[in-house]
């Protein structure tokens, strides 16, 4: 299958699954995350936050964000790991790679691509509040409605999204897909 984008700098991606709807275009995601980047440079002024992006999902959102922020700051990645491959999360959270940074008095922004039922970062902030970092927030791309859920506290974060299984910008369906530059529906 063919899916062109309407930005004009993108291919006509070649998928091996059916698209079934675009939900989030390109051109509206870049936006949101221009926002997103203005918001958090405004609450960060005059200090140097860690952006810790979680692997590999989260990696395209990192990068545009970054781009997007006003302010010195640095990055970092964790690498975890509970959908194993399929669309439906294991129920476990594992730890593959972790942080070269001390976050010991840090102020520290985790970057999530999508929050499902919350229990990935529910568990990293766990992890992390436990190495006292001077502030922990979250910003994430992507947050699904209507999925039982464990309560976490987004500060920031991009759109609210029906529950279905997404692809795109970073998130994946069997390893494939990471890089359309859309949030898609697959017909699976
Ligand atoms: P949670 O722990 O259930 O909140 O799921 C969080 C992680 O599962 C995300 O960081 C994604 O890597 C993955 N995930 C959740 N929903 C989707 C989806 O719709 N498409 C692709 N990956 C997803």
């Amino acid at each position: 299958m063919q899916v062109r984008e309407s930005l004009p700098m993108y291919p006509v991606y070649e998928l091996d699954d059916p698209m079934k709807s675009i939900l989030i275009p390109a051109d509206r995601l870049q936006e949101r995350v221009r926002e997103l980047g203005q918001e958090i440079s405004e609450v960060y002024r005059g200090q140097v936050p860690l952006l810790v992006s979680i692997l590999k999902g989260g990696v395209v959102f990192l990068v545009d964000l970054m781009r997007a922020m006003s302010i010195p700051h640095h990055i970092d990645f964790l690498q975890v790991s509970s959908y194993e491959g399929g669309t439906k999360s294991t129920g476990t959270v594992r730890i593959l790679s972790d942080l070269g940074t001390n976050i010991e008095g840090r102020d520290v922004v985790l970057v999530e691509d999508i929050v499902d039922t919350g229990l990935t970062l529910s568990y990293l902030l766990k992890q992390l509040e436990i190495r006292q970092p001077r502030s922990l927030r979250v910003c994430a791309l992507l947050s699904k409605l209507d999925v039982p859920r464990i309560e976490v506290p987004i500060d920031f974060l991009g759109f609210e999204i029906p529950n279905e299984f997404v692809v795109g910008y970073g998130l994946d369906y069997d390893e494939k897909y990471r890089n359309l530059p859309y949030i898609g529906v697959l017909d699976l």
